[in-house]
């Protein structure tokens, strides 16, 4: 993909500056904002651009309102923790393109942010409706898109609006495209991915992009019982997606021919139901009892697995190796967070829940780059072109 222009590429002094970030964060259930990571990692590209004299208008979406107002996922806590993090005011409008939001568009000073309601809340957003694009796009100048983690997103805000305006990436936006795309382009070996999580299906096409690519694929999470019944073996009462077992048994013959070595759990944790206080027992992987489920990889796995990240020059991970949000199903994701962190690789995680987990584990800041998109980095690593990003302008274009 040829390299896109991104916000430092263009004068923006005087500009009335449409970002698009990815305001998209957990709240508690006292509707607090629970994680200001996504918020945090917008700070660089407002801050370059008030810093250089334009005017900000930001734009997000939160949640799944499907194109009504909910006032539980309006913008304001955004706002206000925006306000807070940056120390100066940010005035936020109860629409994205209403008779307010023009007006207070287009009274705002160079310096000046304002942010716009939750941009989910027009019926034409998620529609990629050309007319909310084309009236988002009159509310400014030039178009920055920060919003990595929608950028797998074809909507008005995200991609119809780049055809009304300049459209550059952000700074955020450069940063994941360069760091998940380094994984890709070159790098340093032995290369070494582990994918965990519930679902295959969710991963397949991560598992045939990266065989070929990667020396070593690990996995773990629920994921694995249908690439070990793939391998014939029966998982008791493990999850399994029956429908995939042929795709995973192609992936593996892919992987052999290609010299991807793949790694399956060698013993797990299994429980005799799906709760936290259920009773457990580690078993080998070849002798789940039937009627017991796996729920997270057992210690020879994790020893297993630590050596192989330990001898890794660059790691990509994104999936738990259980339920780790459960403490007699948290150890697999934990050592193996632990060897991530200790492995001095270059490494890389795809967002979600393995960053809840490092979070909970106090590792967050021991990895090289945790990424703000979770289907999005999934996208890009399944090496699909993402709208968001492919919209922008080419480097040689002028904005
Ligand atoms: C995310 O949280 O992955 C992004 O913000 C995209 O959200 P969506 O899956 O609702 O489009």
């Amino acid at each position: 993909m040829a390299r896109k222009l991104t916000a430092s590429d263009v004068d923006v002094s005087g500009k009335r500056v449409l970002v698009r970030a990815d305001f998209n964060v957990p709240f508690n259930e006292a509707g607090e904002i629970a994680d200001d990571k996504r918020i945090r990692e917008a700070l660089p590209t407002i801050r370059d651009l008030l810093d250089r004299g334009a005017a900000v208008i930001l734009a997000s979406h939160l949640g799944r309102p499907k194109g009504e107002v909910v006032e539980k996922l309006r913008l304001n806590p955004i706002a206000e923790r925006l306000q807070e993090l940056l120390g100066i005011p940010v005035k936020k409008v109860d629409s994205v393109v209403g008779e307010d939001a023009r007006a207070a568009a287009s009274s705002l000073k160079p310096g000046e942010i304002l942010m716009l309601e939750n941009t989910r809340f027009e019926p034409g957003e998620t529609k990629n409706d050309q007319e909310l694009a084309r009236s988002m796009a009159l509310l400014a100048d030039l178009f920055v898109n920060d919003a990595f983690g929608a950028a797998h997103r074809a909507h008005a805000s995200t991609e119809g609006v780049a055809h009304f305006l300049p459209a550059v990436a952000g700074l955020l936006m450069k940063k994941e495209l360069d760091m998940l795309g380094s994984v890709l382009r070159d790098p340093q070996r032995p290369f070494t991915a582990i994918l965990g999580g519930n679902k295959v299906s969710d991963k397949l096409g991560v598992i045939n992009n990266l065989i070929g690519k990667v020396d070593d694929l690990l996995t773990g999470g629920g994921m694995c019982f249908t690439l070990l019944r793939a391998m014939g073996k029966s998982v008791g009462n493990s999850i399994v997606e029956e429908e995939q077992v042929n795709a995973v048994k192609n992936a593996l013959k892919r992987a052999e021919a290609l010299g991807t070595r793949i790694h399956m759990p060698r013993d797990l944790v299994v429980a005799d139901r799906f709760s936290e206080d259920a009773a457990v027992r580690v078993v080998s992987a070849d002798e789940i009892p039937e009627g017991w489920m796996g729920l997270d990889i057992g210690p020879l796995t994790v020893q297993e697995y630590r050596e192989v990240i330990t001898a890794s020059r660059t790691i990509f991970w994104n999936g738990p190796m259980g339920v780790f949000e459960w403490e007699l199903f948290q150890a697999g994701t934990r050592g193996i967070a632990q060897a991530v962190a200790e492995s001095g690789a270059v490494s890389i995680v795809g967002g979600g829940d393995t960053a809840s987990a490092l979070k909970r584990f106090g590792l967050e800041d021991r990895v090289t780059f945790v990424s703000t998109g979770g289907g999005a980095s999934m996208e890009f690593l399944e090496g699909k072109e993402l709208p968001g990003v492919a919209a922008l302008m080419d480097a040689r274009e002028e904005a």
